[in-house]
């Protein structure tokens, strides 16, 4: 098998108490899921299919779902964030199809998806190059799918400032502030990890945009 395609560890399942933490405390940013939810709307025609991979509590996609007309599903392998997320959706009185599964054995037809995208969790995924190489699958012919994760050349300094914009309370904030320095960046990828991944599927090149503790990058089929 190709180099770092699969991750020494099967990832920490986000279940429980775990996943009603970060619902709750990623609620606290939902202007930053709107803000993205409008800038992705706005790209896409009506009627379009969208997945979303790993939507955790969901709010992208039901901001989504708020914005456009798409046909929006999420797929998640935690049981805990699939009931969240569809009790978010109801709450929301918006249609998106919550499903259970793994990012990397996607229950997709193949050409499903005018539209992907995957937040803050490709570095959660234990067999990462599968996810790209399922994502180029299940995309149509003229499919985008974006991206967005942590950076791992990230400074903690930038980390620090990023989790300061939260909003969250003291206890929260240190627990999160370690979480990036012990956990995360660790598994978190550089630009040419990425782009090493990408070389080995079907989308052979991307555009990769740069923040200071981030990546946004943007795979077109
Ligand atoms: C940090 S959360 C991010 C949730 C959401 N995308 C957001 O922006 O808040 C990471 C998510 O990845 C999911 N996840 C991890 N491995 C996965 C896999 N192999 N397939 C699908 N989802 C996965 C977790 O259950 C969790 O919902």
């Amino acid at each position: 098998m190709e180099k770092a395609s699969v991750k020494p560890y099967k990832g920490i399942g986000m279940e429980g108490s775990i996943a009603r933490w970060y619902a709750a405390n990623t609620r606290k940013g939902l202007k930053d899921f709107h803000a993205l939810a409008r800038r992705v709307a706005g790209q896409l025609a009506p009627g379009s299919a969208v997945l979303e991979l790993a939507p955790g509590p969901g709010y992208f996609a039901i901001e989504l779902a708020k914005l456009s007309s798409c046909q929006i599903t999420g797929l998640d392998i935690s049981k805990s964030f699939v009931e969240i997320a569809r009790r978010n959706a109801e709450e929301e009185k918006v249609a998106v199809d919550f499903l259970e599964g793994d990012a990397s054995h996607c229950p997709f037809a193949d050409e499903s998806f005018d539209f992907l995208l995957c937040r803050a969790a490709f570095k959660n995924f234990s067999e990462p190059l599968l996810a790209v190489r399922e994502m180029y699958r299940i995309l149509k012919k003229g499919g985008r799918g974006i991206i967005i994760d942590l950076r791992r050349d990230a400074s903690q300094k930038s980390i620090n400032e990023l989790v300061d914009q939260m909003g969250l309370g003291w206890g929260s904030s240190v627990f999160t502030k370690l979480t990036f320095r012990f956990m995360l960046l660790k598994r978190a990828y550089t630009r040419s990890e990425f782009e090493e991944f990408i070389s080995q599927t079907g989308f052979h090149q991307a555009e990769i945009e740069e923040t200071s503790t981030g990546l946004e990058i943007t795979l077109q089929k």
